[in-house]
């Protein structure tokens, strides 16, 4: 059977790269697949977290998945820190990486590059996203561009382990879509679209209000050349608005380019700013009646059993493989 498995963490308040290359492909394929979605919240701890902005993002992320579409009941939906066998797997896939290999990790060297209070598990954290996946034996893994190298790490650890100690886990394929697997920011379209730039402009947040959408849209940089035409490497900015102008309107590339021929920017970028909200907006309704609720208490404790379930069959089918004691 095809099962997937992805997560976000509930590091910074989810911004559109993350709906686009992760949360859209959720609720797209959960019609083919069954879905195991989590909320990484141990791997948000790897950096310092506010406690209550860690409870309260936590939350959000949870209500952000059901709210963007993804069905509670045909899913299984919860918290990691909820599942203690992620951190048993986690320590055992340690002992199978190698320092080098970890060492080669580029988002490790990005986010630790210039820092002097790196934690340790900043640098294991790979170790534990390949047992968040493993243990569930997902087949399928949705996520961006920037994940594909945890996600080729995770093929060795399994292959390592398998090769070791008898065939224990299935080798996942990673789900990386064409069109917005790498969503750029709006002032550089060199830098990925992320919380962590100091210009509010750069990013648009899930939870923005219309009026922030306008404005960081028309505020995006473009080029002098005034043809909306999709160019990488002659057009960088303006291909990554026609990317995210076509996940969220659900039309080809091409039908978004001949709409705006012979046009400059100001009725494209409007209308992209449409699109997104048109999206958003009943999104935003759903997350608000969810955030706070009984409803959502429910569906976590109701996944954090039911993923429990599932991920103790693996357990101990590696602790029983590898010799550790099992009754
Ligand atoms: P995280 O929380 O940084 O990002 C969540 C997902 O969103 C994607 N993403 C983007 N896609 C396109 N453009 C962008 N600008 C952009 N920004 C973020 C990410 O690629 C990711 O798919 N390590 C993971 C969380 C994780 C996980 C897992 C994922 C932990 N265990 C197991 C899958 C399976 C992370 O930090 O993603």
């Amino acid at each position: 059977s095809k099962r997937i498995l992805s997560g976000i963490k509930p590091s910074g308040d989810l911004n559109i790269g993350g709906y686009v290359g992760a949360l859209q492909q959720f609720v797209k394929l959960q019609e083919e697949y069954e879905g195991y979605f989590f909320v990484p919240d141990l791997h948000a701890i790897t950096v310092p977290q506010d406690p209550k902005e860690l409870r309260e993002r936590s939350r959000q992320i949870a209500a952000l998945y059901i709210a963007a579409g993804v069905d509670p009941v045909r899913n299984t939906i919860f918290m990691q820190s909820h599942v203690p066998a992620h951190v048993e797997l986690g320590w055992i896939m340690e002992t199978q990486a190698y320092f080098g290999e970890m060492s080669r990790m580029t988002q490790f060297k990005e986010k630790s590059d210039g820092k002097d209070a790196v934690s340790s598990a900043l640098f294991t954290y790979p170790a534990l996203m390949a047992a968040d996946i493993l243990l569930y034996q997902a087949t399928h893994v949705p996520v961006g561009e920037d994940q594909k190298q945890h996600l080729e790490l995770t093929r060795d650890l399994a292959t390592r382990f398998n090769n070791r100690f008898g065939k224990t886990f299935i080798l996942p394929e990673p789900v990386i879509q064409e069109v917005g697997a790498r969503v750029m920011g709006l002032d550089d379209p060199s830098k990925k679209m992320s919380k962590s730039n100091p210009n509010q402009n750069s990013y648009v947040l899930l939870l923005d209000t219309p009026a922030a959408i306008r404005k960081k849209f028309s505020k995006a940089v473009t080029d002098s050349d005034m043809s909306v035409r999709y160019d990488w490497d002659n057009k960088p900015a303006v291909s990554n608005l026609i990317e995210i102008y076509s996940v969220f309107s659900d039309e080809e590339i091409p039908v978004i380019e001949k709409r705006y021929e012979g046009q400059g920017y100001g009725a494209f970028k409007k209308d992209l700013a449409e699109a997104v909200i048109q999206k958003l907006t009943p999104l935003q309704e759903r997350y608000h009646e969810l955030v706070h609720s009984e409803e959502l208490d429910r569906i976590l404790k109701d996944g954090a059993r039911k993923a429990s379930e599932e991920a103790h069959k693996t357990l101990d089918a590696a602790k029983r493989a590898m010799g550790l004691l099992t009754f």
